[in-house]
């Protein structure tokens, strides 16, 4: 049999190129491959050939069959006028075939991805902790106090008493910090969760980006460069930022950053609730029992940390008034952000 595929390879490529017209090469289609074709009855034959040989011969016959199949295909597109391909060239005045709409990337994700680069840019490196989390990492170690009202059970989702779905990206820090010595300088981007009930500016899961540096003589003025740089940078404006007291138990002192409103620029307006300041992350220096627990000497190294919610950054940016069409999947929304990035 494998004379006769060779035969039938040279033979049909000759008469294919010999073919002087569309019907020439039909009746080459026809007498090869056709019903009763010499390829095709051959392919009929293999069952009464030897079982051992049957799988090698099957190969050789499938691809002289695909092979001539292509060489008639395209000695009649040669020819004009056959071919799909050829035929649509052809005719102009064809309907086009619209083009399939792409996928884009979720805006959520876009938002992520260019603040990484910002920090990046800065001589951040990143690194990942896991959704479902030890109690230990998500509280204990950051200096949360037992009775803290953060580790109710209304704020977190608890799997058992010692496991729980992260609350916040913060325990990476911790991570992070026993699998590496000072300097670092990292960003932790992740999902986080929280028993929340749904409303326009709450959702039960949503994104959070975290920030820490640790080195020598680290200070709070190197804090508020670092968030100028990427507020500037990401939201384009040279708009100030102020840091306001607040708490955090993993940091000491803690602020709270607000931007100038992008919308009023400090006048008051409906985005901002007339304050004329938007806040856009929690931050504040390491805290000394944060670097017990990570096992770093507190008296040799200063940090600072900051975490700021992904979605909210976003919808500052987009304006979108409502964080639930994040999670919907609603193709409406998301295609309106195709070509953004
Ligand atoms: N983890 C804090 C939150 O979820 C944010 C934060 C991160 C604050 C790092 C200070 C330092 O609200």
């Amino acid at each position: 049999m494998k004379e006769t595929i060779d035969r039938l390879r040279s033979e049909g490529l000759e008469r294919i190129k010999a073919a002087g017209n569309e019907s020439d090469v039909e009746a080459i289609r026809v007498a090869l491959l056709g019903r009763k074709g010499e390829i095709t009855t051959l392919l009929r034959g293999l069952k009464d050939v030897d079982p051992a040989d049957r799988p090698a011969m099957g190969a050789e016959l499938n691809l002289l069959k695909v092979d001539l199949t292509a060489l008639l295909d395209s000695r009649l597109g040669e020819l004009g006028g056959g071919g799909s391909t050829a035929a649509m060239v052809g005719d102009l005045t064809l309907p086009g075939v619209p083009p399939t709409p792409g996928g884009t990337n979720h805006p959520l994700l876009s938002v992520m991805e260019s603040i990484c680069d910002i920090f990046y840019g800065m001589g951040f490196t990143r690194d990942d902790g896991p959704e479902v989390e030890l109690d230990y990492y998500n509280f204990t170690a950051l200096n949360f106090p037992d009775d803290h009202p953060a580790r109710d059970i209304q704020d977190t989702f608890y799997i058992d008493p010692k496991i729980c779905l992260r609350t916040q990206t913060s325990p990476v820090q911790v991570r992070t910090m026993e699998r590496n010595d000072p300097p670092l300088a990292c960003i932790f981007p992740g999902r986080v969760y929280r028993n929340e009930n749904a409303d326009a500016s709450h959702s039960s899961e949503f994104f959070q980006i975290e920030g820490l540096v640790v080195d020598k003589a680290v200070s709070m003025a190197d804090l508020k460069d670092t968030v100028d740089t990427f507020v500037r940078n990401f939201f384009g404006a040279r708009e100030p930022t102020r840091f306001r007291p607040h708490y955090f138990p993993f940091t000491e002192p803690s602020v709270e950053v607000d931007m100038q409103c992008v919308s009023c620029r400090g006048k008051g307006c409906g985005v901002c609730g007339q304050t004329g300041w938007l806040e856009v992350m929690g931050a504040g220096m390491v805290h000394p029992n944060v670097f017990k627990a990570a096992g770093y000497p507190d008296d040799v190294y200063t940090g600072f940390a900051f975490g700021m919610g992904i979605d909210r950054i976003a919808m500052l940016k987009y304006g979108i008034g409502d964080i639930r069409l994040l999670y919907e999947n609603d193709l409406r929304f998301l295609k309106q952000f195709r070509g953004v990035s």
